[in-house]
């Protein structure tokens, strides 16, 4: 070979070499970008700050958790209505003006509204008039505000609850915090609220072998639960020593003679149920699979190469597809049909049971007026408190039945039983007199 046929194919190697190179290069950019984003989710969360154990502002956890922050956040937003939740606080009283009479001589007949998202927690407790027209006591505020763990630690369990909420107004300027359902140093899910923790263990649950799956709904049990206020020093207490369905809870107001106020026109020793989301959802289908609160209301989203929990806790008819998809493979015209079957049904029923509800109330108070003493009326006056717990049961409840449908059905089938033998019992006393 010549040094001139050499130098020729020399360049044909030098070539090849030189392309085998940029092609390597090449490839190793990509797979080192790969490799990026695989590390960036690995780090994500950033440790920006160090969180205090006593840390209550959500800004500064957010320093760490940017990408929950950003969502949290946004339950600042008026997303609109649903057919019957959503974010709007229209006001329920004029919504169903049937409420006004069923509440009377009670605080919620003058101002109740839809809920709203977790930034006006306080904010709206501030506002009603449900505190302004009628002294309230600190109690109020355990599931209000985030500076409630604090203000226990400082004052103690009864002090707390007993000392007027406005009295503590000023020192409530947090709302829903991180520090609600999550430890500092480790970010595991945690119950930070007494009366839930003592209820549960009254009920033979050891929270601290509380499954992951079991804290997503538990975390949510500490607020969204039916509740009353024990003794003279209005301690939050769950009504939850015989159980959690509605007859055990029944069971326990009537193991004591416990009211929640005097029905203003018949003189019945009244019951008010409070959203029982936890209590009914417990009952239901979802429940029973393993399905917990943040499976739909804090569903999987994606944030560049993350994957976090949607912490714009909200109704999930806004985003049928990460709360409902992932396990039922149907359109979101279908699942979203699945809901509003359940809530008109659900609704239909709850108008009906008001309709029987306020003839039990005209039937007592014809025969009030007619003079029959209270002691022959006491059979109706009873018959009404319990059909009318069962209404508020269903009715506070915010799914509209969608948490557990038949269950929903099942108690609005007895309050209108029991306010039909209400009308019926009162009606007889005129017969007898
Ligand atoms: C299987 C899914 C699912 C589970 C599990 C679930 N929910 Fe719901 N939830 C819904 C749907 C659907 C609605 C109806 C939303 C509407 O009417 O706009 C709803 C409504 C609500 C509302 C009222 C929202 C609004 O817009 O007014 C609250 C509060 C709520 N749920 C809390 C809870 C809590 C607390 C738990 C657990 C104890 C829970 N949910 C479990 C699906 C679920
Ligand atoms: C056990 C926890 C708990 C306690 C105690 C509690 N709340 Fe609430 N509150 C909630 C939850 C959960 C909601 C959202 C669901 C709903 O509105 O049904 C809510 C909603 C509200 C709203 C907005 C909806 C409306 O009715 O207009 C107001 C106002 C309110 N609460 C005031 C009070 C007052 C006043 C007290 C004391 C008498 C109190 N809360 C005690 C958990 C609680
Ligand atoms: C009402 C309760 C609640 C509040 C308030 C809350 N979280 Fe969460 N958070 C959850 C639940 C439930 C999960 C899911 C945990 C699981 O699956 O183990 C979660 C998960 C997380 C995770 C784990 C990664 C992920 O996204 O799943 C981080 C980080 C986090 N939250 C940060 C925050 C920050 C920051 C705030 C305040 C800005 C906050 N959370 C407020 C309930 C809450
Ligand atoms: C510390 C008490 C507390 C905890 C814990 C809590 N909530 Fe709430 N939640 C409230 C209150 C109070 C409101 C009503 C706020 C208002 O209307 O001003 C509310 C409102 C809501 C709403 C209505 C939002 C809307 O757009 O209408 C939903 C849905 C909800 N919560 C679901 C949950 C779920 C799911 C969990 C658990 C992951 C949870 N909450 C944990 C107190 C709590
Ligand atoms: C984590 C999984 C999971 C999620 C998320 C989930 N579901 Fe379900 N759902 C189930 C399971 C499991 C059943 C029980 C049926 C079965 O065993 O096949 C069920 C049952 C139902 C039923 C039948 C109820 C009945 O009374 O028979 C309806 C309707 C339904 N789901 C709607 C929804 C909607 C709407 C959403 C979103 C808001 C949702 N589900 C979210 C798992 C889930």
């Amino acid at each position: 070979m010549s040094i001139k046929d050499w130098l020729k194919r020399g360049w044909v190697y030098i070539l090849i070499f030189l392309g085998s190179v940029i092609g390597t290069v090449l490839i190793l950019m990509l797979l080192f970008n790969i490799r990026e984003k695989k590390r960036e989710a690995l780090q994500y969360p950033f440790k920006v700050v160090e969180i205090g154990e006593d840390e209550i502002d959500p800004a500064v956890w957010g320093q760490n958790f940017p990408f929950e922050y950003d969502t949290f956040v946004q339950t600042k937003v008026d997303y609109g209505k649903t057919k019957y939740g959503g974010s709007t606080p229209y006001s329920k009283l004029e919504a169903y003006p049937a409420m006004k009479r069923l509440w009377a001589g009670y605080s919620f007949s003058k101002d109740h509204n839809e809920e709203r998202g977790h930034h006006y927690t306080s904010i709206d407790q501030a506002n009603t008039l449900r505190t302004q027209i009628v002294v309230q006591p600190g109690a109020c505020v355990n599931c209000h505000a985030a500076e409630m763990p604090a203000l226990v630690r400082e004052m103690g369990w009864e002090e707390f609850n007993a000392t007027p909420y406005n009295d503590l107004k000023s020192k409530l300027m947090t709302g829903s915090s991180c520090a609600d359902c999550h430890d500092p140093n480790t970010m595991a899910l945690r119950i930070t609220r007494p009366a839930f923790k003592i209820a549960m263990e009254e009920a033979g649950v050891d929270l601290s072998k509380a499954t992951r799956q079991e804290m997503r709904s538990y975390v949510c049990g500490q607020c969204h639960v039916e509740y009353y206020f024990k003794g003279k020093n209005k301690v939050l207490t769950f009504p939850w020593s015989e159980g959690r369905s509605i007859d055990a809870i029944k069971a326990h107001y009537e193991s004591y003679d416990f009211a929640d106020w005097t029905h203003a026109e018949t003189g019945a020793p009244m019951l008010k149920m409070q959203h029982p989301e936890f209590e009914l959802w417990g009952t239901g289908i979802h429940a029973k699979s393993g399905v917990s609160c943040a499976d739909c209301h804090m569903p999987y989203v994606r944030r560049g190469s993350v994957k976090i929990s949607d912490h714009w806790i909200r109704s999930p008819l806004q985003n049928p597809n990460a709360s409902c998809q992932t396990c039922h493979h149907v359109t979101v015209e279908e699942l979203e049909d699945r809901i509003l079957t359940i809530q008109d049904r659900t609704a239909k029923l709850l108008r009906q049971s008001e309709e029987a509800i306020l003839d039990a109330i005209d039937a007592i108070k014809v025969a009030q007026s007619k003079g029959i003493p209270s002691d022959k009326l006491d059979k109706a006056l009873h018959l009404h408190r319990r059909s009318q717990m069962r209404w508020d049961f269903v009715s506070s409840e915010n799914s509209t039945g969608f948490h557990s449908g038949q269950e929903a059905a099942r108690i609005l089938a007895e309050s209108m039983d029991l306010a039909r033998q209400a009308q019926i019992e009162a009606i007889k006393t005129l017969n007898r007199s």
